[in-house]
């Protein structure tokens, strides 16, 4: 067993924040550490979810520019709908400025 810590928590490093624009033209802070679909809510936006773990697709959006990173192994996208743009929010991570298409409907 560890012996007990004194003294202040390390100290943590802010996580970058980034620029995400939707195809309209808004724009709101998408931090690294916090998935694309809350960063959304945070800014006001109502975006379709559910699940909120990478499962349901309910939040299935587009990207358009940029890259994300995900914490889960797969998300439920198939190879051709991750090629042709599709991202999970829910669990999407920004690695830099995105633009996207929020609420999309097949
Ligand atoms: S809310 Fe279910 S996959 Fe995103």
């Amino acid at each position: 067993m560890a012996d007990p810590v004194d003294g202040p928590p390390p100290a943590r490093k802010p996580a970058d924040v980034f620029t995400a624009r939707l195809v309209s033209g808004a724009t709101f802070p998408a931090p690294a550490d916090l998935p694309l679909l809350v960063a959304a809510e945070h800014a006001g936006l109502n975006p379709p979810s559910s699940c909120r773990n990478g499962t349901c697709r309910t939040c299935i959006a587009q990207l358009t520019q940029g890259q994300v990173r995900y914490r889960i192994q797969w998300p439920g996208l198939s190879a051709e709908e991750k090629a042709e743009g599709y991202i999970l929010p829910c669990v999407a991570y920004p690695v830099g400025d995105v633009v996207l298409r929020l609420g999309v409907t097949f």
